[in-house]
């Protein structure tokens, strides 16, 4: 066994009580909303949006520990699929973020032989997350300013890193090309 493996879950089934137990008993700070309750978590999970065409959630089960957390894949009808990773709190800031994040990178590529690009997005202020996706060797490909809504406070930026299928195959890291448009550098200048 790698270190960290995705299994599937039933969140309708068998994984059910589960899953709104880790939902609800979590928090996510730099999540949309930090903390959700058993209600909301239930009915999102009855609702599908943790397993339907667009979306699938496996378990991330370390070798040692056992269940560590979640992922959820997103937009899996569009070519480009994104996803949600959620590490449980007791399990954070351990060094298990980046063998989470190849586990989830090797099994879209492994198993969606149609997929040639995957995403991920983050908060600018998600110094963890970030850090994990440079060391798995994602690239960062766009900064939207203030994109991203906060109760009570100002929005801040979200961050997107993108994996090609191309530098997955061959460890190569294909860079943005930011300064591709010559002339329009020459005119500002
Ligand atoms: C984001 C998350 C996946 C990162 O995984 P993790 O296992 O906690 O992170 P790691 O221990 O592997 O640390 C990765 C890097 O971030 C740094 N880091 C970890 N926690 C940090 C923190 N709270 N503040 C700043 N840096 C932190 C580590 O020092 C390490 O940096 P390094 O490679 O330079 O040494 C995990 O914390 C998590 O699930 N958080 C809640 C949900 C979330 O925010 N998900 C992201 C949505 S896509």
């Amino acid at each position: 066994m790698t270190v960290v493996e995705l299994v599937r879950l039933d969140p309708t089934g068998a994984d059910r009580d589960e899953l709104i137990r880790f939902l609800a008993a979590e928090e996510f700070p730099f999540h949309m909303r930090s903390t959700i309750s058993a209600e909301d978590a239930s009915t999102a999970v009855d609702s599908g949006s943790f397993r339907d065409a667009e979306h699938d959630t496996s378990w991330l089960v370390h070798a040692d520990h056992g269940r560590i957390g979640i992922v959820r894949l997103e937009d899996l009808e569009d070519p480009v699929p994104l996803f949600d990773l959620r590490i449980a709190g007791r399990f954070r800031g351990q060094g298990l973020g980046v063998p989470a994040l190849c586990a989830v990178t090797d099994h879209v590529f492994r198993t969606m032989p149609s997929v040639t690009r995957f995403e991920g997005q983050t908060r600018e202020d998600n110094t963890a997350m970030r850090r994990v996706f440079v060391r798995a060797g994602w690239v960062k490909e766009a900064h939207y300013r203030e994109a991203w809504p906060v109760h009570g406070a100002a929005p801040v930026a979200s961050v997107a890193y993108g994996m090609l299928r191309g530098d997955w195959e061959t460890g190569r890291t294909t860079p943005v090309p930011w300064d591709d448009d010559e002339d329009a550098r020459a005119v500002t200048a």
